[in-house]
């Protein structure tokens, strides 16, 4: 993100600036070699003009994609870098340095083959000097012809030949302007997809009071498509109903775009194409609160707050006091695991207290006071012991019969009980019901 914003703040401090003085300069000489000889004007510009505008619009045609890679290639090495820095304790007690480091040197490679494409399809731009140096050639053999003549002074020769080697500078610069234009454009747009990810959409939000929409109420996916960019879709063509109550598994490979169907699915993302709707509801036009208290999506990755655990499971969108918070957790079958807290519900828990897995479990807990119509968890037993895994289906089988349950699973066999598998990328839907339970 703050690649793209510096990169638009360079744009717009030096390269703006650059073509407004370039297109300026270049006309007023265009005019002023007009007046000096305006047939020898509009030969040298009917040259010129045609083969030096093709180079530049095929520049500006590959450049789109070009600058697109590289945008993408920078952001995934900066991700790279920010995500080692909290993950560094993990990633070591994983033994996973070596992993982490072939795929931070893969996301390197991009960015140096995404650059070097770059400054190949910039050197398309060095035609421009070969159409140049053809256009002084012949302006020379002219002018002579011209000055033999007696149609054009010795005088007005020289100056025109130098005054065009002028325009010829101005275009260049006007040419490498578009370019960091084109390059700005595609990271505005890069910037305007991270803004729209985000989910800052509510404001248009058209379903806001609570008795709009129901307490429970089926998910219906029709045509869904999104890509994170413009020229790859994650999601293609998805169309799905979930009815309530469902226990839906989704599964598939890293990078099949599971987590992204989550979010969709939770609203944080607005679809390219289709709609996701929640009884009948396209959920892109409901309030955000009010479809985060219908639709709950428990993240792989959990970030509790500092303070007690009774606090940070109090942190849903019911605001539910003391009793309601010890009623879940003995409803969830948590009581023994809060018991094993030196301070059970009272315990401080700050970021590194508790496992992945409690987190989890937190997560889950703080869901149910919620009483979510639909809950998404997103790989939440992958890399969690048994026995918290053990704990969290436990407390997934223990939640409300008519909510609606999605869980992303890496393998499909991690989570037991589901009803139907849902196979991504192909969005491929199976029967399993019936089907003995798997547990981790
Ligand atoms: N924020 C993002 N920006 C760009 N590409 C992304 C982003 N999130 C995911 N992707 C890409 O989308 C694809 C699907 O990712 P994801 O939904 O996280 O898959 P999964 O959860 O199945 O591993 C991957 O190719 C991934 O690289
Ligand atoms: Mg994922």
């Amino acid at each position: 993100m703050t690649g793209e914003i510096n990169g638009l703040a360079s744009f717009a401090a030096g390269t703006l600036p650059d073509l407004v003085t370039a297109a300026t300069v270049l006309l007023l000489t265009v005019v002023m070699l007009a007046l000096y000889s305006w047939p020898l004007t509009v030969l040298l510009l009917l040259a010129f003009l045609p083969p030096a505008l093709l180079t530049v619009r095929a520049f500006h045609h590959r450049a789109g994609p070009v600058y697109a890679e590289v945008a993408a290639a920078e952001a995934a090495v900066a991700a790279g870098f920010a995500e080692s820095l909290p993950a560094q304790e993990q990633l070591r007690t994983s033994g996973s340095v070596p992993r982490w480091l072939e795929r931070f040197a893969r996301a390197n490679e991009r960015l140096l083959e995404a650059q070097s494409v770059e400054v190949r399809t910039e050197l398309r731009l060095n035609r421009l000097a070969l159409i140049q140096a053809g256009c002084v050639a012949g302006l020379l053999v002219l002018s002579a012809v011209l000055v033999g003549r007696g149609a054009l002074s010795v005088g007005a020769a020289v100056v025109f030949v130098l005054a065009t080697r002028d325009v010829f500078h101005r275009f260049e610069d006007l040419a490498g302007a578009i370019g960091d234009a084109r390059e700005a454009q595609v990271r505005l747009a890069r910037l305007l997809d991270l803004v729209r990810a985000t989910g800052q959409h509510g404001s248009t939000g058209s379903v806001r009071t609570a008795d709009a929409l129901p307490a429970r109420g089926e998910l219906r996916l029709r045509g869904v498509g999104f890509g994170h960019r413009h020229d790859k879709r994650v999601i293609d063509e998805l169309t799905l109903t979930v009815p309530p109550g469902e226990r839906l598994v989704v599964a598939g490979g890293t990078g099949s775009g599971k987590s992204t169907l989550g979010k969709l699915l939770a609203g944080l993302y607005v679809p390219d194409a289709g709609s996701v709707r929640f009884a009948g509801h396209d959920i892109a036009l409901v309030d955000p609160a009010l479809l985060r208290s219908r639709i709950v999506l428990v993240p792989q990755e959990v970030h509790l707050v500092d303070g007690t655990l009774a606090e940070n499971l109090a942190m849903s969108a019911s605001r539910p006091g003391r009793a309601a918070v010890e009623r879940t957790v003995e409803l969830l079958g948590l009581t023994e695991w809060v018991g094993t807290l030196p301070y059970g519900l009272d315990t401080e828990v700050g970021t590194r207290t508790l496992s992945a897995g409690e987190r989890q479990l937190v997560a889950v807990a703080r869901a149910a006071l919620t009483d979510p119509a639909v809950l998404i968890l997103d790989e939440a037993t992958a890399g969690v012991d048994r026995m918290t895994a053990a704990r969290i289906e436990e407390a997934l089988a223990a939640l409300a019969a008519d909510r609606t349950l999605i869980v992303i699973a890496h393998r499909a066999d991690t989570i037991a009980r589901g009803r139907r598998l849902l196979t991504m990328p192909d969005g491929r839907l199976t029967d399993i019901a019936g089907e003995t339970a798997v547990r981790p």
